[in-house]
Parts: structure tokens; sequence; C-alpha cells
């Protein structure tokens, strides 16, 4: 299927889209190449996809480049993951400048080798001022991490006086996620034609529109980003009600 931007309706863009970006090991395989020569591809995929966002004007961008499962691969292959994360990031900060994109970060920090945990820092630094799309990179991420973690948080503040465990709420659990400042997102997209979730935003996606493709991450371009938010854009949200209740012009009561 062809198709083009102009069938993006530029007033229904979902506000936040998440990726799991898969299926590079097997784009490199499929090759006859290792598995990293495959990651290094994926890089020129997040680059365009980046760029996408921008050009439409989506809010919020969230990448899954590396879940908390994915250190118990082979120790080269973490390794050369670890060190395309910071040398890419180090060659993108100008460019994200120029693009007025924030980059966010979520994860457990703590697992990260120094030297990337550093580069980081920088790059979140000398982003923050911009207003465009925010890139969030899930990094070292998993969602039952993040949720064990709030627990754990929410707990030692109940212990410490500064929250009552009876006023807990939905809102008290979002502040204590990694996710606090981000809003829900409204399309989620797996590549390479695996259909699971693997750990990520578990929470944050109750109500996403899930979309998956066989491409392959490093083939992944605009184009198919844009058949995602069309195919977005086709479907009716219903959030629990009924498609009539939709259809319903609500009227203001007097
Ligand atoms: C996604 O591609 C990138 C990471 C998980 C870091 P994979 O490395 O999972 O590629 P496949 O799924 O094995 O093909
Ligand atoms: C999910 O992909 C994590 C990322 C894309 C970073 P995986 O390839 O690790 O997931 P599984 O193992 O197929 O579920
Ligand atoms: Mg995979």
């Amino acid at each position: 299927m062809h198709v083009s931007v102009d069938q993006i309706d530029k007033n229904r863009l979902p506000s936040h889209i998440a990726i799991i970006m898969d299926g590079n090991g097997r784009w490199a395989e499929e090759k006859g190449q290792e598995r990293l020569y495959g990651h290094f591809h994926g890089v020129e995929s997040v680059r365009n996809i980046v760029e996408g966002c921008a050009e439409l004007g989506v809010g919020y961008l969230t990448l899954y480049a590396f879940s908390t499962e994915n250190w118990d691969r082979p120790q080269q292959e973490v390794d050369g993951l670890m060190y395309l994360l910071v040398d890419t990031i180090r060659k993108e900060v100008p460019i994200l400048n120029k693009n007025n994109i924030r980059l966010h970060v979520i994860g457990d920090m703590g697992m990260l080798p120094d030297f990337a945990r550093i580069e980081l820092k920088e790059a979140l630094d000398m982003t923050s001022h911009n207003t465009g799309l925010n890139l969030v990179m899930a990094l070292s991420y998993s969602s039952r991490w993040e949720l064990v973690n709030a627990v754990k948080n929410i707990g030692l503040d109940v212990q410490a006086g500064k929250i009552d465990a009876n006023s807990i709420t939905q809102d008290t659990l979002q502040q204590y996620l990694t996710t606090s400042n981000l809003p829900d997102p409204e399309l989620m997209i797996r590549t390479s034609g695996e259909y699971r979730i693997s750990n990520f935003l578990l929470y944050q996606l109750a109500y996403a529109e899930l979309y998956f493709t066989n491409t392959r991450w490093p083939d992944f371009r605009k184009e198919n980003l844009y058949e995602a938010i069309i195919d977005f854009q086709n479907r009716e949200r219903r959030f629990g009600k009924t498609s009539k209740q939709l259809q319903e012009v609500v009227t203001p009561m007097h």
C-alpha cells in the first residue's frame, strides 16, 4: 500500500506515539550479518522516524531501545548496543537542537555503565530548552520494574507520613511512574511481526491503539509511520462507551 502524508488529518494526530523497535537481529541475520549490523542500521530508522514525527507536529515519541531483560543478551551484543547508544546520542544532539527536539529517558539508569549515564545526562541538559517534539528513549526500561519501583516509593512516602494510604488514587500512582510528565500513548507500534508488549508501558497503554507490522525495524521509514497513523485515524476509540454514545452530540446543560 502506498500512502501519502496528505492522507493524514493533522488535527487528529496521536499526541503520543510509542514504538517497540524490533527485528534488528533478524534483519541482519537474513543478510548473513552479525546482529549488531542490524542495530547499527536501526539508527537510520530512528533518525527518519524522529524527523517524521517532528515534521508532522507529534508531541511525544517514545522509543523502546533497550529493555531490562535485554541485559541478559550475550555480553558482546550488550556492549555493542551501549556503545552505539552513546555514539548516536553524541552525534545527534546538534540535530536535536536544530529541530527543537527535547530528549527524555525513562528506565533504570542505575544499570547503565557510567560512560553511558554521563553522556545521556549531558544530552538531556543540552536539549532541555527545546519546546518541539519530546523524544523519550526507554533504556533499561521495563514496565514491571517501573511499577515495583513506584510501589516501593509510595510505600516509603506513606511510611514517612508524606501521603495518606487511603488517599492514593490513579493520579498518585501516575506521579510515581517514570512517565509522570508524559501523556499516555495513543498509538503503539511494534515492528517485525511480533504480537506482544514485552514489558513495555503496561499501565500507560491501557487505551492505546495497537498497530503491528511485519516490517523489520531497520526497514521502517516515514511512509510506514504514515500508514500506522492513517490506520489509527480510521479507528473508533470508544474508551468503554458504546459507538452510539460517541456519535451523540453533547448539548450544553442549562
Ligand atoms: C530490537 O531488535 C532491538 C533491541 C531489542 C535492542 P532485536 O535485537 O530484538 O531483533 P530480533 O527481534 O532478534 O530480530
Ligand atoms: C523488546 O524487544 C525490547 C526492545 C525492542 C527494546 P525484544 O526483542 O527484547 O522482545 P522479545 O524478547 O521478542 O519479547
Ligand atoms: Mg526482538
